[in-house]
């Protein structure tokens, strides 16, 4: 399912007995998933954090279908569910490459990059506030 894709975009340079994709908040979180005709080709999920607060992880597309608006999709219900839920603040943390699509939600840089403790990947905090509806 969403765990092969996120295998893909986030952990094959890890090799294939890397097991980091699911977590221990997988069952409690809101995911948001669009399938294709080959399966899972974009995902998203939306955990909360205290009793004001949500993170957004696992963010990816497939990159076969990106820059087609997929990720926009994953993002705008996840941010929808948070605000149905009550709002908050929104805390993620960026590759540095997808900044910029954060910026577009109005998603603010917060603190100094960062290295993955899992991938070494460089991460940038950022944080958006929303109202409840
Ligand atoms: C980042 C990612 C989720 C974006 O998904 P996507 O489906 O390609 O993005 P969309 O097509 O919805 O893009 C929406 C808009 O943001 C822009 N955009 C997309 N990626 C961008 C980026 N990295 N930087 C700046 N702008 C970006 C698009 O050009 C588009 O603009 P437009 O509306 O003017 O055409 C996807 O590229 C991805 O999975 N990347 C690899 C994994 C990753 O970096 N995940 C997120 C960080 S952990």
């Amino acid at each position: 399912m969403a765990c092969e894709l996120r295998r893909e975009v986030f952990f094959s340079h890890l090799g294939s007995d890397f097991d980091g994709v699911r977590d221990d908040r997988e069952e409690e979180s809101i995911h948001a998933v669009i399938r294709g005709d080959k399966g899972v080709c974009a995902c998203g999920r939306l955990t909360a954090i205290g009793p004001a607060g949500w993170v957004v992880t696992q963010m990816c597309v497939d990159e076969r279908w990106r820059g087609r608006g997929l990720g926009s999709r994953i993002l705008t219900t996840l941010l929808a569910q948070a605000v149905k839920h009550g709002g908050g603040r929104i805390e993620l943390a960026s590759r540095l490459k997808a900044v910029g699509f954060y910026r577009r939600f109005g998603f603010i840089p917060a603190g100094e990059p960062y290295p993955s403790p899992r991938t070494g990947a460089m991460l940038l905090r950022m944080v958006l506030e929303l109202s409840a509806n």
